[in-house]
């Protein structure tokens, strides 16, 4: 199965990227599945209903979330509704949404998706690797579904790896998202997971991780808030990962991508057939 997730979309620069690349690459490499995380999609900070049936009308099949799932207040109410939007499973008991769902492909395969969040320099939750074990017994590859995406949320970089090597082996693809910009790791784990520390975000590069650059400097130098975050408007990298698994759901071959924008592009060689 061909898998594409997609670092977090940051305001409108992101978000056009998404929309104006993503249906050339879905039909150029025959992708299954396309998962985008989706939290800094409306000007920064969350998600909006109307953004989010934008991304799924560009080939977007999931929008996983993260730390700023309900920035906006109306995703508590149209997440209940829309079973493509998956916010954290790490979450108090009782939070509108879902952490997890199976998802089928156009040609029958069943995918799922989980999204959780860290716990190091973020918010307290519930422990994300003891809430993984739950969902991934609930559905195991190659039982519950054809293959899996997992979504970290998190800070930490330590975290992020440890997260990564704690479910080898049972999931497709686990992808660290959050911190903006993108590590050069992506490579498939000894157990036989897809695996990048950080995905990197969809968004103008030539910011403070996507935001206007004017206001995180004047907070820095001068620690005074003058005004929002806003973010930055200049051409965005569609930045994502890459991965092709094998019939047994793990993966076979990965690839960081990069388009557009200010990153040094790249993008997988093996689907050029
Ligand atoms: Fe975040």
């Amino acid at each position: 199965m061909r898998l594409l997730f997609i670092g977090d979309i940051v305001g409108r620069a992101g978000r056009t990227a998404l929309i104006h690349r993503l249906p050339a690459l879905r039909a150029r490499w025959r992708l299954d599945f396309v998962v985008v995380n989706g939290e800094n999609a409306a000007g920064g900070f969350g998600i909006t209903e109307t953004i989010c049936e934008e991304c799924l009308a560009a080939g977007v099949d999931a929008i996983t979330l993260g730390n700023h799932a309900f920035d906006q207040r109306e995703a508590l109410v149209f997440i209940e509704r829309q079973p493509r939007l998956i916010r954290p499973a790490n979450y108090p008991a009782g939070t509108p949404g879902r952490g997890a769902n199976v998802f089928e492909t156009a040609a029958g395969a069943r995918v799922l998706v989980i999204n959780l969040l860290g716990r190091v320099f973020m918010d307290a939750l519930d422990d994300p690797f003891q809430r993984i074990e739950q969902e991934l017994s609930a559905c195991p590859l190659g039982i519950g579904c054809d293959a899996s995406v997992v979504d970290f949320h998190a800070e930490a970089t330590s975290e992020k790896q440890a997260f990564g090597l704690f479910v080898d082996g049972r999931v497709s693809l686990v992808v660290g998202t959050h911190t903006h910009v993108p590590s050069a790791d992506a490579r498939i784990l000894s157990g036989g997971s897809g695996f990048i520390t950080e995905v990197g975000m969809t968004g103008d590069y030539d910011s403070v991780i996507g935001m206007d650059k004017e206001e995180p400097l004047r907070r820095f130098t001068r620690r005074i808030p003058s005004s929002r975050f806003e973010p930055a408007g200049g051409e965005a990298t569609l930045c994502g990962v890459a991965v092709e698994t094998g019939a047994d759901g793990l993966a076979r071959r990965i690839a960081p991508l990069r388009l557009g924008g200010a990153l040094c592009p790249a993008e997988p060689d093996f689907w050029n057939d």
